[in-house]
């Protein structure tokens, strides 16, 4: 599966749906408690999982502008059923190049998910700047934030992680990336540009059942790690070897980090 492959967005909805951070999703939803209707616009959207984890929450009427450059994903997105009073409407956008057009016309909310930390801090900057001259607050969700902790341990666990976050940081399409950085660096320019910041963690909890996702994630891990030429093909074959076993024997957990972060202009609830 590939990094935005709509099997693996299927796959991984449950787990990023159980992770959001409670906190951070209730202040979201206060937010908006008193509003008749909201406009949404969801950078990033893939298949729609924003969509599907916040609408049937949000008590009131719902635009959503759903934008992606993956045409694919897009259509699938458009699809998404949730309630009559919730319309969808789905544009194909390259956000690297036209973040500004996406954000263009009536906006009460800007949402994304597993997005940030794919992003640049050129682009971040050009995100806080652009939500910020419109005064409008941003809800993004599961940016990685470096954390992996495996039971049981191995010796190449350490190597593995140091290798995974160092290809997090190369360009995935909007300069050198942020990568585990992303989360904070947000929320630090979003609080100097005088928002309140809500955060916490929504870290990906995989048990010794969940067979599938762990195998996907590790193979994903091994192939990162190998692409940043840092480790040998031997030690990165090897160690994802003895990690599938462990899977398979129903003998191995994961966690992985994430953060959620809410930020909203001053004087907004
Ligand atoms: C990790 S997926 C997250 C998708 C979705 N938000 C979710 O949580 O399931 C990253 C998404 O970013 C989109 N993407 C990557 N580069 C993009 C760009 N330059 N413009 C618009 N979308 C982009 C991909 O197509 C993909 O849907």
């Amino acid at each position: 599966m590939s990094g935005f492959s709509a099997d693996w967005l299927a796959l991984r909805e449950p787990y990023d749906l159980s992770a959001r951070n409670r906190e951070v999703l209730d202040a979201v939803l206060a937010a908006f408690a008193d509003y008749p209707s909201v406009s949404i616009a969801d950078l990033a959207c893939g298949t729609g999982s924003t969509v599907r984890a916040l609408a049937p929450r949000l008590p009131v009427r719902q635009t959503w502008r759903l934008v992606d450059n993956d045409l694919s994903l897009l259509a699938r997105a458009a699809g998404t059923a949730v309630r009559a009073d919730v319309q969808v409407t789905a544009v194909p956008v390259d956000l690297n190049r036209d973040l500004e057009a996406a954000l263009d016309g009536p906006v009460d909310l800007v949402t994304t998910s597993a997005l940030l930390d794919l992003v640049s801090a050129e682009w971040l900057e050009r995100l806080a700047v652009e939500t910020a001259v419109r005064s409008v607050p941003l809800y993004a969700a599961l940016s990685y934030d470096g954390r992996i902790v495996f039971d049981p341990v191995d010796d190449a666990d350490a190597d593995i992680v140091a290798a995974v976050n160092g290809h997090q940081h190369t360009d995935k399409g909007f300069g050198p990336a942020l990568g585990p950085d992303a989360a904070q660096a947000a929320i630090a320019r979003f609080e100097s540009l005088r928002y309140r910041v809500a955060h916490g963690t929504s870290d990906w909890v995989f048990g010794s059942d969940d067979r599938d996702i762990q195998l996907e994630t590790c193979a994903g891990w091994a192939g990162a790690a190998r692409e940043t030429g840092r480790l040998s093909l031997e030690a990165v074959a090897g160690w994802l070897t003895r990690r599938r076993d462990a899977i398979t024997a129903g003998r191995s957990s994961i966690r992985v980090g994430h953060v959620d972060l809410f930020a909203r202009p001053t004087g907004m609830r």
